[in-house]
């Protein structure tokens, strides 16, 4: 331990300055050893059928062409998937692999040039003539082609549906009741860096740089699509442009890379355009939700039911469970949760920042603003009263949980006292001004994780795990953990991320990254200090060797033994070789007892202020603020940029968030960040998030929580409440928009 920890600090972003000078570089940047050709991905442009002929003379003749991949003679790749091997992620992915088209945008050809623009205007060359086929693509005229999703392909982290006591009586016998249905939109990752890959081989060997969030399971998917031992494919990706989910698996552009420069006996980079990342990294389902709420009248719940359909496809299944949350949040005897899928010829869903706790909440946390307005019962005061003793369908008790202290201090440094009580009745100037909130639920994950750390002779300790920083400040939380468990100063430690050749780590992920990287390079870093010590007393030649003194420490770099004390650097050149190294794990959730013995979470509470205009309907966020428990904060700074981007997002579910599909070509059609909408600077004015202290020794050595995707939970709903408050007006069909609002709006 240092004299001042560095656990808990708000430390800057080690990787800050070399991002703000462009020296972090990223995939598509990287250096190959020899000059790189450049690939370009033609999409399809029907949702379903075949390729009837593909002409690609003129392409093959344009200047600067050297290889175009179609179906035709495209190398050998394993088929997909299969299906049953439950890591979707680790699946194979073949492309080009024959001539049907399943979704709009697949990619039917791959240009490969001496330049990005020539490769695309090659591109443009190809002429392809499809045999279309009837497809499906409008989810909202197909719900009733719906279907129960089973077995190990339902895709998600639980049953399908969920059912206890009898809720329709409940229903039926309640004095109050809310019943509605809600629409949710088709939304797209969008990181800022494009997915992009640089494949390089050396032999029968590939190094891929990519852009993932998960070194080891696109190591894995990489191997089955090109048929390889694991063994020689190597996976280098040190700074990713974020994620979101959907850098989670392998996408064309790095399969198309490595086939390419496998052919060209030459490196090949590859990105997708801003356009195609909306039809090949996968979206977050639009959906259909209905939920019932039963209460007595002083507010108690007495029944829940939520029920969601949303779109998956024939060919390969996934099921976002927006009812999720549902099952924990808050008491009530009777509940019933059930997922639908409808599959559609479009591009599959994939999990996107909370999936199914994202739009799952945006739903029931409206829900639950309309039996508060129902029951004349302050929404704040509804939420606690319905707070449960134990997790109400799993029976077991809460690792920790205090949304009642996130509701109560949110509330309290929000100023929600002062909340307009009649909706519609508080104007500033043209502005009609409404506060909304919404409770904030996102489970707390571990995966298998290792690590290991190294001592040199210069004191220098190398932390290396292949995990992920995908902007969300992981190489700063891993120095500062292994710091304080070494105690060593921040700056002999240097942690190396994102490279197969690493100790395997779950990745960027389902929240889990701090918990399970961490945790284990804290336990390599606890291994490494006993050998430290261990060596500086019984190798020949150190300073402190014989010393007998039974207080050993290491602290702030210094080794101390009894009353003597010395540098790392000194006991590591006494070592034979010169370095000192030891390796760290932590199991994963299902090697864990207290996963199966509490139900674990993170909670928060939002809180928003929004004024619509009263002439024109215009919707502003005027301010923000969350509150969340989430056990230990490693990093107050990195962290609250975690929520804050996170309520971002929900603002931007609730208001901007919709991409809209053309049922004619089940495309996309405001396929790029003009047209379709997120929020800017302009939009988010005043958005801030604090900590409750919260203690929680459950899930991992560390004592912290789940909080990437936490943010983002809720914060939609509360900004919709808002908007209720401010009007009167409910919208139930996200994002909410000038249309819907209008007619409905006070009269002046
Ligand atoms: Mo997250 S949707 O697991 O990146």
């Amino acid at each position: 331990m240092n004299t001042i920890p560095l656990v808990g600090q708000p430390l800057d972003r080690i990787d800050g300055r070399l991002k703000v000078t462009g020296a972090a570089t990223y995939a598509y940047e990287v250096k190959s050893s020899r000059p790189p050709a450049y690939g370009f991905i033609l999409p399809a442009t029907i949702a379903k059928g075949r390729i009837a002929a593909i002409d690609t003379r003129r392409a093959e003749l344009a200047q600067g062409v050297l290889l175009v991949l179609t179906h035709r003679n495209a190398p050998r790749q394993s088929t997909f998937g299969p299906p049953r091997v439950p890591n979707r992620f680790a699946r194979a992915r073949p492309f080009l692999g024959d001539d049907r088209v399943r979704f709009w945008g697949e990619p039917v050809a791959f240009v490969v040039a001496e330049s990005f623009e020539a490769a695309r205007h090659a591109a443009s060359l190809v002429k392809v003539d499809y045999a279309a086929e009837q497809q499906l693509t409008d989810l909202w005229a197909s719900l009733d082609r719906s279907y129960k999703p089973e077995g190990i392909t339902a895709s998600g982290r639980a049953p399908t549906d969920s059912v206890i006591g009898d809720v329709e009586a409940a229903l039926a016998a309640a004095p109050v009741t809310v019943e509605n249905t809600y629409w949710t939109s088709f939304q797209v990752h969008n990181a800022m860096e494009p997915h992009a890959a640089l494949a390089e081989w050396e032999g029968a060997r590939l190094t891929l740089f990519t852009s993932t969030q998960t070194v080891a399971d696109t190591r894995a998917a990489v191997a089955a699509t090109l048929e390889m031992p694991v063994e020689d494919v190597r996976i280098v990706s040190p700074f990713v442009g974020g994620g979101f989910g959907g850098k989670l698996g392998v996408r064309a552009e790095a399969i198309l890379a490595a086939l390419a420069a496998r052919e060209l006996r030459r490196p090949v980079k590859a990105a997708q355009t801003r356009q195609q990342t909306f039809s090949n990294v996968g979206h977050r389902p639009a959906s259909r939700q209905i939920v019932k709420l039963a209460a007595t009248r002083e507010g108690l719940l007495t029944g829940i039911s939520h029920d969601v359909v949303g779109q998956s496809t024939p060919f390969e299944e996934f099921a976002e469970q927006n009812a999720m949350p549902t099952r924990t949040l808050y008491a009530a005897p009777n509940r019933a949760t059930r997922h639908r899928l409808v599959n559609l010829d479009m591009q599959g869903g994939e999990p996107v920042r909370a999936p199914g706790e994202a739009p799952g909440l945006l739903v029931l946390e409206t829900a639950m603003d309309e039996l508060a307005y129902a029951l004349g019962i302050d929404p704040v005061e509804l939420r606690i009263q319905n707070e449960p003793d134990r997790d109400p369908e799993r029976g077991v008790p809460f690792s920790s949980r205090n949304l009642v202290r996130c509701l109560r201090e949110g509330a309290a440094r929000f100023g929600w006292a002062d909340r307009p009580a009649v909706p519609g009745s508080r104007r500033d100037g043209r502005w009609l001004i409404g506060y909304g909130v919404s409770a904030a639920i996102r489970s707390n994950y571990i995966a298998k994780a290792e690590a290991s750390a190294k001592l040199d002779q210069a004191g220098i300790v190398t932390v290396r795990t292949d995990m992920t920083d995908i902007g969300t400040g992981t190489y700063t939380i891993l120095t500062q953990i292994a710091a304080d468990e070494l105690g060593v100063p921040q700056d002999l430690i240097v942690v190396q991320l994102g490279d197969s050749r690493f100790p395997r780590s779950p990745g960027s992920g389902g929240s889990w990254g701090a918990a399970s990287a961490g945790s284990a390079v804290k336990d390599a870093c606890a291994k490494l200090r006993l050998a430290i010590l261990d060596a500086a007393r019984s190798v020949q030649g150190s300073p402190l060797a014989g010393s007998t003194g039974s207080e050993a420490s290491i602290k702030d770099g210094i080794v101390t033994i009894g009353d003597r004390s010395t540098t790392l650097a000194s006991v590591a050149s006494k070592v034979a070789g010169g370095s000192l190294e030891a390796q760290g794990q932590v199991a994963g959730m299902a090697d864990n007892p207290a996963y199966r013995e509490f139900s674990q979470h993170g909670f928060g509470a939002h809180f928003a202020e929004v004024g619509v205009d009263a002439d024109t309907g215009e919707i502003r966020l005027r301010r923000m603020l969350g509150a969340f428990a989430v056990g230990r904060v490693l990093n107050p700074k990195t962290a609250r940029s975690q929520m804050i981007g996170g309520m971002i997002w929900g603002l931007s579910q609730a208001l901007y968030e919709d991409a809209v599909v053309d049922p004619r070509f089940g495309q996309f059609v405001n396929h790029d960040l003009a047209e379709y909408h997120v929020p800017v600077h302009a939009d988010v004015p005043d958005v801030d998030a604090f900590f409750v202290p919260e203690e929680d020794d459950k899930g991992n050595p560390l004592g912290i929580k789940s909080i990437g995707e936490l943010g983002i939970c809720g914060s939609g709903a509360a900004v919709g409440n808002a908007v209720f408050n401010a009007t009167g007006v409910r919208v139930r069909r996200f994002p909410i928009t000038l249309e819907q609002l209008l007619p409905g709006l006070p009269q002046s």
